[in-house]
C-alpha cells in the first residue's frame, strides 16, 4: 500500500497570526480521513511556532526549501539539520518557482534532495513542464531529465524515503488544472521511469499532483490509480478548502 499525502505549500503568504489561526483550524478539522497524511509547509520563520502547535496532533510539518550544504558560511540559507531541529519531517525541493525565479538547476535540486535525505527529512521532489514544453510534445523528456538528475546523485533505493510531486508549471496558480487523464499519464510515466531501475521502489513511491487543486476537482484527480494525493498551493491557505481536499483522498489503493 502506498502512502497517500496532501501537503499544503503556503508559499510567502500570511502573517504570524494568520499562520497560527490556520494551523488551529486545520488541526481542529483534520480527522485522518481515509488514512491520508496531512502536511503543512509554512514559511521558514513560522516553522518553530507551528511545530509547537502540531505537537501531539496528526498533522505533519514541512519546509518549502532547504540548503544543499550541511552548514557553514551560506548567508540566508537554512540547513536540513536546522529544519529537523524545529520539527520538520518533510521539505519541498525543486519547486518550479525555485527553478524559474531563483535559477535552481536540475543538479542543484539533486543536491538538495540528497541533503534532505542525509538528515532524515522526506524530500518532496517537484517536477513539471512549462506550457511551451507541453505544447511542443516534450513533457516526458523534461520530466525524465528532472528525475534522472536526482537519480544520478541519489541511488534509486533512496526514493523509498521520498515523495514526488508532478506540478505542470502552466497549472500552478493559474486556475488551469491538468485533466485527471493528463495527470495520470505523467504519473504513470514517472513510475515507469523509476521502475526501469527498480520496480519495487517505483510501486511504493507516493506521487502527488499539484497545480490548482481545489476541493471541487480533488476527488477526480485523486481517483486516478497513480495519483496518491496532492501538493496544494492557494487552496491550502483556507482551512475549510484544504480539509475538504484531504477528505477527497479515497480509501487506500493497492
Ligand atoms: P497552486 O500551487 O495550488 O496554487 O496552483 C501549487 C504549488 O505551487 O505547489
Amino acid at each position: 500500500m502506498r502512502r497517500q499525502i496532501v501537503a499544503g505549500n503556503w508559499k510567502m503568504h500570511g502573517s504570524r497570526a494568520e499562520a497560527t489561526q490556520l494551523v488551529d483550524s486545520i488541526v481542529a478539522g483534520f480527522n485522518g480521513g481515509s488514512g491520508v497524511d496531512c502536511v503543512v509547509c509554512p514559511p521558514f520563520v513560522y516553522l518553530h511556532e507551528v511545530s509547537r502547535q502540531l505537537r501531539g496532533t496528526a498533522v505533519q510539518l514541512g519546509a518549502q526549501d532547504v540548503c544543499a550544504e550541511a552548514q557553514g558560511a551560506f548567508t540566508g540559507e537554512v540547513s536540513a539539520a536546522m529544519l529537523r531541529d524545529v520539527g520538520c519531517q518533510y521539505v519541498l525541493v525543486g519547486h518550479s518557482e525555485r527553478r524559474a525565479l531563483y535559477g535552481e538547476s536540475d543538479a542543484a535540486v539533486a543536491r538538495k534532495f540528497a541533503a534532505a535525505l542525509a538528515r532524515g527529512l522526506t524530500p518532496i521532489l517537484c517536477v513539471g513542464e512549462l506550457l511551451a514544453e507541453r505544447e511542443s510534445g516534450r513533457t516526458f523528456e523534461i520530466i525524465g531529465r528532472q528525475l534522472d538528475a536526482v537519480m544520478a546523485v541519489s541511488d534509486v533505493s533512496t526514493l523509498a524515503r521520498a515523495v514526488i510531486a508532478y506540478e505542470p508549471v502552466w497549472a500552478i496558480g493559474t486556475g488551469l488544472t491538468a485533466s485527471p487523464e493528463q495527470a495520470q499519464d505523467v504519473h504513470a510515466f514517472v513510475r515507469g521511469r523509476i521502475a526501469a531501475r527498480d520496480a519495487t521502489i517505483a510501486a511504493a513511491v507516493p506521487l502527488l499532483y499539484g497545480g490548482s487543486v481545489k476541493a471541487g476537482n480533488a476527488a477526480e484527480l485523486f481517483a486516478k490509480p497513480d495519483v496518491d494525493g496532492g501538493l496544494i498551493g492557494g487552496a491550502s491557505l483556507k482551512a475549510e478548502e484544504f480539509l475538504a481536499i484531504c477528505a477527497a483522498v479515497p480509501a487506500r489503493k493497492s
